[in-house]
């Protein structure tokens, strides 16, 4: 049993979620690809939704699969967003933004009424932090942001590397334009005063602790070569 397979139980669940006339957020990442792939066949077997997508990778693969979109200026108010994580506690406090697409994955799950994670098992968790903390950045004052996002890290008792997200060989650039940096930190022992010190720093826009916007999840783990969706 491979993540792909984990992954997919999971997002066979999820597609199992979705009713007639919803208006769903729809994540980011392979997890949510798979929930794209699943829900695009639904739709073109006579399923009518309409989704808000939260990334530019995840509005293209939508419109491929033939899912209806909007927009939030549209569509304000979602019913239920599904998207993968990178980590996930017992409180249903999350780590994402691997992919990048923190923030607007943030504003979408904020606008709906309910957020369902899928993902694999292995990304269940004791304590976050052990998956690198996405931290998007304006690229103005990049090195003084850097700095107050350091200080904002150890207040919180949390201590590692900073790292300036690259690809190609240049700073990774997000959907709304700005850098990303990830915060190496191991653990991070209070994650919501982590979250109020890192809003409190003029030059970030947006972290990846999404605290309180979880409403549930579905996790698919191997157990005896056989996925178990729980
Ligand atoms: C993107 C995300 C993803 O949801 C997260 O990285 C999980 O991705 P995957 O399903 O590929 O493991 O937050 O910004």
């Amino acid at each position: 049993m491979s993540g792909p397979d984990l992954r997919r139980a999971a997002a066979e669940v999820a597609v199992g979620l979705v009713t007639p006339g919803m208006r769903l957020g729809i994540g980011t990442g392979s997890t949510a690809n798979v929930f794209v792939e699943l829900l695009g066949e639904r739709v073109r077997a006579g399923l009518d939704v309409v989704g808000v997508p939260t990334s530019e990778a995840t509005r293209v693969a939508a419109e491929a699969a033939g899912i209806r979109l909007a927009t939030l200026e549209e569509m304000p108010e979602l019913d239920l967003t599904i998207d993968g994580a990178d980590e996930i506690d017992a409180a249903m406090r999350l780590v994402k933004g691997g992919g990048g697409a923190l923030l607007r994955e943030k504003i979408v799950a904020f606008a709906s009424h309910r957020m369902v994670v899928i993902a694999d098992g292995a990304k269940r968790v004791d304590t976050l932090g052990a998956f690198p903390l996405p931290v998007e950045v304006n690229a103005f004052g990049l090195g003084s942001t850097r700095r107050a996002v350091a200080a904002a890290l150890r207040a919180c008792g949390c201590t590692g590397e900073i790292v300036l997200r690259a690809r190609d060989g240049a700073p990774f650039v997000t959907d709304g334009g700005h850098h990303i940096l990830d915060a190496h930190l191991g653990r991070i022992p209070d994650p919501e005063a982590l979250s109020a010190a890192l809003w409190a720093v003029p030059g970030v826009v947006e972290h990846g602790l999404f605290l309180g916007l979880a409403t549930g999840a579905i996790l698919a783990e191997a157990r005896d070569g056989q996925a178990v969706v729980t």
